[in-house]
């Protein structure tokens, strides 16, 4: 496939079918997020790959996914937003815990901080976390070139997550990423139109 097709292919998919990934797309996919550029040349990422429903349960109650969500408050919340991102987050929100449970496996990125994360002060001490996503997007785009989609769900309680599943207290969690392939009425929202002329700066700023 080409580069283009597969990078147009991968969108953000959170309404899964029940069925199984192979060990062998999987494989191909973490094989190719370990070639993506890593800021000090170590790859120092790991992937818990979770498919049990206890573990699924483990990350829901860390994250408090397991509270009601109201569309009428959602929709107040998101009153004055651009409407293309209060319709993603209309959409995501109440999806955050079923996307977990019904994702055939859940990927987590753990990578190894270059400093302790509440010691970080520069924009340079992130690149710990710019390399993790360099080699999400390897990972995410490999899975699409197969079919498979997923979701990069950003935790807030992680030091619940790390003690819950045994992850290296000097170690962090960059994504949980449920993957799976796509439902049939599966919501895929409109990405925002970019005029890249305007994006383009040559020189400098202008
Ligand atoms: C850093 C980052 C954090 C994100 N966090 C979440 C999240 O917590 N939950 C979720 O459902 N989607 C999350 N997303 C997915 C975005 O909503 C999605 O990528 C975006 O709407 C663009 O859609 P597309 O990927 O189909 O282009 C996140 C994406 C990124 C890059």
């Amino acid at each position: 496939m080409e580069l283009k097709e597969v990078i147009e292919r991968r969108r953000t998919v959170r309404d899964f079918k029940n069925e199984n990934i192979s060990d062998e797309i999987l494989k191909y996919a973490i094989e190719n997020a370990f070639k993506a550029p890593s800021y000090n040349h170590l790859r120092e990422w790991d992937f818990i790959i979770v498919k049990s429903l206890e573990t699924k349960l483990q990350l829901i109650e860390s994250e408090n996914l397991d509270k009601e969500i109201s569309i009428n408050e959602l929709t107040k919340v998101f009153e004055n937003e651009e409407l293309i991102k209060k319709e993603m987050y209309l959409d995501a929100i109440p999806k955050q815990k079923k996307m977990i449970l019904n994702a055939p496996i859940v990927v987590i990125v753990v990578f190894r901080p270059k400093k302790a994360i509440e010691k970080v002060d520069r924009i340079y001490d992130l690149n710990c976390v710019a390399s993790a996503w360099c080699c999400i997007e390897n990972l995410l785009l490999s899975l699409a070139e197969r079919d498979v989609f997923g979701v990069t769900y950003i935790p807030q309680h992680t030091d619940k997550i790390k003690k819950k599943l045994n992850i290296p207290e000097e170690l962090e969690i960059a994504a949980i990423i449920p993957i799976g392939y796509k439902a049939e009425n599966a919501k895929i929202l409109k990405q925002k139109e970019i005029n890249i002329s305007e994006r383009i700066h040559l020189d400098c700023w202008k």
